[in-house]
């Protein structure tokens, strides 16, 4: 180990955890930034309220969303897409702030994604109760970039699957201020978020916050 490391000044000690080729869990990854990803995630939500939008299906999701960054991840009954502006008040999202690039660029790097710019943050927001069944990640223009996925607030168990739906799947205890990362050879596995269960986070109250990074084009 290069104990240099701890001299660095962006240097916050966490551990990582593989799951599988391409994919990882970096423990406490965003904790030295929890107060100012929270102070930026409620600037952005004042500006772009969360939706619980619906699936094409035409389901409710039971996670509220909202975006930031040049593009944005929304459905509706046309589809699964990226959007330069909000369907609400067709207004460009609120630009991505330099903390969320820098930490997701310095996430993915961590796993090997040494180009990684994200373009895209999608907001989630889930109350108990609210679930995020399981899917792949594939409305993204270039899988060859990396998704990160950054936990705040209230944890959740992560289901990481195969790369078909029917795959057995992992479950992983996410916590305030993990980081999940996966691309490459996992860039298309099944995952998603059990139902949240009930609690009183210090920092979030009711809520867990995920952001979650793209390069969408
Ligand atoms: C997602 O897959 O978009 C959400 C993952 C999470 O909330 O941890
Ligand atoms: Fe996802």
């Amino acid at each position: 180990m290069n104990l240099d490391l701890f001299d660095h000044p962006d240097f916050h000690p966490h551990w990582r955890e593989d799951l599988c080729p391409g994919a990882a869990v970096l423990r406490g990854a965003a904790l030295a930034d929890e107060s100012e990803l929270l102070r930026a995630i409620e600037s952005i939500a004042r500006l772009m309220p969360f939706q619980y939008r619906a699936t094409p299906g035409g389901y409710a999701m039971s996670v509220a969303m909202t975006n930031c960054g040049e593009l944005g991840w929304v459905t509706d009954s046309r589809g699964y897409r990226y959007q330069a502006t909000s369907p609400e008040s067709h207004h460009p999202w609120p630009a991505m702030p330099d903390l969320f690039r820098t930490l997701a660029m310095r996430a993915a790097r961590e796993v090997g994604f040494n180009d990684f710019v994200p373009d895209a943050c999608l907001i989630n927001r889930y109350q108990p109760g609210a679930k995020m069944s399981l899917h792949q990640d594939k409305d993204e223009v270039d899988l060859a970039q990396p998704i990160v996925s950054v936990s705040l607030g209230l944890p959740a168990i992560f289901q990481f699957g195969g790369l078909e739906r029917s795959d057995k799947t992992q479950r992983v205890n996410l916590t305030h201020g993990d980081v999940v990362v996966w691309g490459g050879a996992a860039r298309l596995r099944y995952h998603g978020v059990l139902p949240l269960k009930a609690g009183e986070h210090p920092l979030t109250g009711q809520y867990r916050f995920n952001l979650t990074f793209r390069k969408a084009r």
